[in-house]
């Protein structure tokens, strides 16, 4: 199966999506290290990162290739990523050549584009990257755009196999985490769509105003009745917790205020108690687990305690990034592409 983009864990088939599994464990137990030798991958970071910048480059490293990356923050000439502006300001340098002029350099490009949160329209249907993808010639990755993590979610659906977690009727709940400020939805979004394709039985929870978007919930509603899985939401936390197998949690805008940041803030400012903490897990299966994309704010997100303790599992979710982009690399510009 070779593959030619990896923008969304959705647009593969189950049977591909387990085929890059096989072949992150395969490289991780019997390592290939000439596999990629001389190719090449740009690194476009529009925003910060510390585990998709470092698992790409380790990837490459381990498998023969080599990398190089790019950012506003770098010692470059700014980049500007509006359309149809005058560029009489601090960039002096349009995405629409640094683009084509970083893929002209590469055997492949990751793009990692973030959301703008002023337009839920916008977002969800990922604008920014979408125009981002007409300018690149070279195989593409997304390194994590306004409404998809395709990279986060393979690794995290390899942790549950790695941990024996079931896909079929495993509970899965997908829960919203306190946080100050307003993040994206590419994760929770992402996550969702992952579980139901992995046929667990999903709930999201999450208090009023935050509920995610009806297009984001049906599209997983329709992946779980191909998966055998279901996906439903509830402002119910007590009630959603009751049997999980795993607590996902996640920070992420209200949806009823996107774009308006002083609502959303009013909104958020009472519910400090979405902090995953010990008596989160009272009803669970014994054994649930707390998985979370990284990085996670301490004691506001989720405590210490649960996050030392041995239900965390946040430090394979991302050591698994690093296998999984190599399966995903080798398919698309090495053996197996
Ligand atoms: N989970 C994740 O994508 O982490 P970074 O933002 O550090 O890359």
């Amino acid at each position: 199966m070779s593959l030619k983009e990896f923008n969304d864990l959705a647009e593969l088939d189950p049977a591909a999506v387990e085929s890059l599994l096989k072949l992150a464990r395969r490289l991780q137990d019997r390592p290939e290290p000439q596999a990629l030798a001389g190719k090449v991958l740009a690194l476009l970071f529009l925003s910060p990162s510390l585990r998709t910048l470092s698992s790409f480059q380790a990837a490459m490293l381990r498998l023969g290739g080599g990398s190089f990356v790019i950012s506003p923050d770098m010692s470059i000439h700014g980049l500007e990523t509006r359309s149809g502006i005058v560029m009489d300001g601090a960039a002096a340098e349009h995405l629409r050549e640094a683009v084509p002029v970083i893929s002209s350099y590469a055997d492949a490009l990751g793009i990692r584009a973030f959301a703008n949160r002023s337009s839920l329209e916008d977002d969800l249907s990922d604008r920014e990257y979408k125009a981002m993808r007409e300018l690149v010639t070279v195989p593409l990755i997304n390194m994590e755009s306004a409404i998809q993590h395709p990279c986060q979610s393979l690794a995290d659906w390899k942790t549950m196999d790695d941990l024996g977690i079931p896909r079929q009727g495993g509970k899965f709940v997908l829960s919203w985490a306190w946080h100050p400020r307003a993040l994206p939805l590419a994760v929770p979004s992402a996550t969702l769509h992952m579980a139901a394709m992995r046929g667990m039985d999903v709930t999201v929870a999450a208090p009023e105003g935050f509920e995610l978007p009806e297009p984001i919930m049906a599209r997983a509603r329709a992946a779980a009745e191909h998966s055998g899985g279901s996906v439903r939401a509830t402002n119910d936390r007590a009630e959603a917790l009751e049997g999980a197998q795993v607590i996902y949690a996640k920070e992420w805008s209200s949806t009823r205020h996107y774009g308006d940041r002083l609502a959303d803030a009013e909104l958020r400012e009472q519910l400090q108690d979405w902090c995953v903490d010990d008596p989160w897990f009272g009803t669970t299966a014994p054994d649930c687990r707390l998985m979370h994309c990284l990085p996670v704010r301490r004691g506001v997100a989720v405590t210490d305690r649960v996050l030392d303790g041995p239900r965390s599992v946040v430090i394979q979710e991302a050591q698994n990034r690093m296998w999984g982009q190599m399966a995903v690399l080798y398919q698309m510009i090495g053996p197996g592409a």
